[in-house]
């Protein structure tokens, strides 16, 4: 016989399951346990495209001295090569840590608000981007500065101070 709970249980677990839209997998807000977890880890290719992304986005900020969205960039590119470090053990920490450096160095150039040194800090940290996919046998990935801005939807000019 079922106990009371139980039967509880799989009421609210039928109405979930009632309600959800057709289709719908777990609210993201639930943990995935064992391989749905594993499956559910961004792909290092993706992450690194999504920092890719934020590399070409700095670059644009930077120029039209948005610094606070350069500095926003900046912390979101940091977060995927350590969401990257941490989810693959197989990348050397050391390529990782050395980015440190370069990151630095542009946050320092943005939070001074300075143009000349943003962009020597930005070749920096390309540099760095380069030189781990060189040490990984991925040289032919190859970084550089943006010659356009490819985000139209976005836009990139300092807020107007109201
Ligand atoms: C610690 C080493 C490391 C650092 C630092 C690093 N990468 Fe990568 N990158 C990789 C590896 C490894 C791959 C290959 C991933 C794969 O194929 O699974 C890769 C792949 C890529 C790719 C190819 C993805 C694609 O689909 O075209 C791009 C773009 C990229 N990285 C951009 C960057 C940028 C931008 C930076 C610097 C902000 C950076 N990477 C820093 C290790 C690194």
């Amino acid at each position: 016989m079922r106990s009371k709970p139980i039967t509880l249980l799989l009421a609210s677990l039928m109405l979930a399951a009632a309600i959800a839209p057709a289709g719908a997998q777990q609210p993201p807000t639930q943990p995935l346990a064992g391989d749905a977890a594993r499956a559910s880890n961004p792909r290092l290719a993706d992450l690194m495209e999504a920092a890719q992304l934020r590399h070409i986005k700095l670059w644009f900020a930077g120029k039209a001295a948005n610094w606070k969205l350069a500095g926003y960039q900046t912390r979101q590119i940091k977060a995927r090569l350590q969401e990257a470090a941490s989810l693959y053990q197989s990348l050397a920490v050391n390529d990782v840590t050395t980015m440190a450096k370069p990151l630095d160095a542009v946050a320092a150039a943005i939070a001074a608000e300075d143009s000349k040194a943003f962009v020597k800090a930005y070749g920096e940290l390309t540099a760095g981007c380069n030189s781990c996919h060189e040490s990984v046998k991925l040289g032919f990935i190859v970084l550089q500065t943006p010659t356009v801005n490819p985000i139209s939807d976005q836009n990139f000019a300092p807020a107007k101070k109201k």
